[in-house]
């Protein structure tokens, strides 16, 4: 039997599941890891704890299965995007790894739209300089840390420094790397402008790779931590968001693939780079060689379910929170939700936004507030996918949604009157540790292209339509919520 090992370096764990070559889940592990906040606004996590947390996944999964380590043809990896790993010159861990969600670095950003210019970066890399992006990241470490700067070797992202591990690589594929802020989107290669422009040395960085790409093979060392045969091969995989829309099969133009975590997505695949003129979607490369994507994200989507839940009904399961709030008319008797509960990125990149209900009367309990919340997600995602439709890109003809927020049936009622577009559900649920067993998959050989992984693989299961009568009433309320944004936005910097 022939099995695929896909590693998901998430920012609560290492997960690392098998398939076998029909795509079915044989086992799964995960170990989990801290996460650090020394000051305010920054996040941090240690490269080391994500090698141990990996190391053992992969030993303990493989045990789990039962299987021979030899019948593993190929490795996958995915994982947090955007957070920045520095190694000196004997590849040692300099600081601990900056992350996606450390918001420290809006003076470097604002440093690299001065310098490089706001249209030529949008242009170039397909979104603005995001504080969450990893190029400003290297700026600060410039900045505030000169002595470590002046050590500086090479630059890794999260996943790739578990490669570097498995296999003595300095690689790359090219849709993580378009969270970098360095790449060149159409080109899926380095921007030696924006390097030079930046002064940033690219003998720093690794090599740039497809998805499906094999970039290494298993060395003897990581082979005795982790169980897995010295050979193995070990392909390019992708960040977490490619690797979840490879996962559902949203791989090609029309199938959106919309991800209800604590944070919310919008992934829209297209079959030639095109970047939103003013940047409020990222632009980049998909982990299927030849496409690229569209992609907007909600900060707190699924995670203001759960915020409502812990703070309002404690202890509670959300069938039983959510029951009751099926019963509750569309439109929550006129009662609106804000989900900016940690700032937001699309359609607004504004870190000082808040979350809000408007429209509260006595008359409104807890099932209208819960109702309220899963609505008030569903227009923050509307208004990811307006941005997509905006693009011209074609006609959107089915939506797959995934990620812990799915598994509600009235929230994916909600959203498919919401967006006026066939939601789907399909049979895998293990997400982007998934996608980058398919991804291993090709690269192995077991099969000829992506698009011939998830067709062998991927399912739909369950199916909503819109209703008429419950769309339309959704289109009457979504201008009002869209009004809320513009006119609360001068209060939100000064509520301390
Ligand atoms: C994508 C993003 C998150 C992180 C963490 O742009 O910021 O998906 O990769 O999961």
């Amino acid at each position: 039997m022939t099995y695929l090992l896909g590693i998901d370096l998430s920012t609560t764990g290492a997960k690392a599941i098998l398939i076998d070559d029909r795509g079915q889940v044989i086992a799964s592990a995960t170990s989990e890891y801290p996460l650090s906040t020394p000051h305010p606004l920054w996040s941090e996590q240690s490269p080391q704890d994500w090698w141990r947390g990996a190391s053992h996944s992969i030993r303990e999964v493989i045990a789990n299965a039962s299987i021979r380590p030899e019948d593993i043809k190929g490795v996958g990896l995915t994982g947090q995007m955007h957070g920045l790993v520095l190694l000196d010159a004997h590849n040692q861990v300099l600081r601990p790894a900056i992350l996606w969600n450390d918001q420290r670095t809006a003076s470097q950003c604002a440093e690299m739209t001065r310098v490089v210019g706001a249209k030529r970066l949008l242009e170039i890399t397909g979104s603005p300089a995001l504080t969450g992006f990893t190029a400003p990241k290297i700026l600060w470490v410039r900045d505030n840390e000169p002595d470590i700067f002046a050590r500086v070797t090479h630059v890794l992202l999260p996943k790739d420094y578990i490669r570097f591990k498995l296999s003595g690589d300095y690689a790359i594929d090219c849709a993580e790397a378009s969270g970098t802020s360095l790449l060149d989107v159409k080109k899926r290669a380095w921007s030696m402008e924006l390097l030079s422009l930046l002064g940033i040395n690219p003998d720093w960085l690794p090599r740039v790779v497809e998805g499906p790409q094999v970039t290494g093979t298993i060395h003897s060392e990581a082979a005795e931590a982790t169980g897995l045969r010295a050979g193995t091969p070990i392909v390019g995989g992708g960040g977490d968001q490619a690797a979840q829309a490879v996962g559902v099969g949203a791989i090609t133009p029309g199938i959106i693939a919309l991800t209800l975590g604590t944070s919310g997505v919008v992934f829209a695949p297209t079959g030639e780079p095109f970047i939103e003129p003013e940047g409020r979607l990222h632009a980049m490369a998909h982990s299927v060689p030849g496409n690229w994507h569209l992609m907007g994200v909600m900060l707190s989507a699924a995670g203001s379910l759960r915020w409502f839940r812990d703070t309002f009904s404690p202890g509670s399961s959300y069938d039983d929170l959510l029951a009751p709030a099926s019963a509750v008319e569309p439109g929550s008797e006129g009662l609106l939700f804000l989900p900016y509960l940690t700032g937001e990125r699309t359609p607004y990149p504004d870190p000082l936004a808040r979350g809000a209900f408007i429209g509260l009367t006595l008359r409104h309990n807890l099932a209208a507030m819960a109702r309220s919340v899963l609505e008030g997600v569903a227009f923050g995602l509307r208004d990811s996918m307006e941005l997509v439709k905006g693009c011209g890109l074609g006609q959107i003809t089915q939506v797959r949604v995934s990620g812990g927020g799915s598994r509600s049936p009235l929230w994916r009622q909600i959203l498919a009157d919401t967006l006026d577009c066939e939601l789907v559900t399909v049979n895998i649920t293990e997400g982007a540790s998934y996608g980058a067993a398919l991804l291993a998959g090709v690269g192995s050989g077991v099969w000829a292209s992506v698009q011939e992984a998830c067709d062998a693989t991927v399912r739909v299961l369950t199916t909503t339509l819109p209703q008429p009568g419950v769309v339309e009433r959704y289109q009457r309320i979504y201008p009002l919520y869209r009004s809320l944004y513009p006119a609360l936005k001068p209060t939100f910097p000064l509520l301390g």
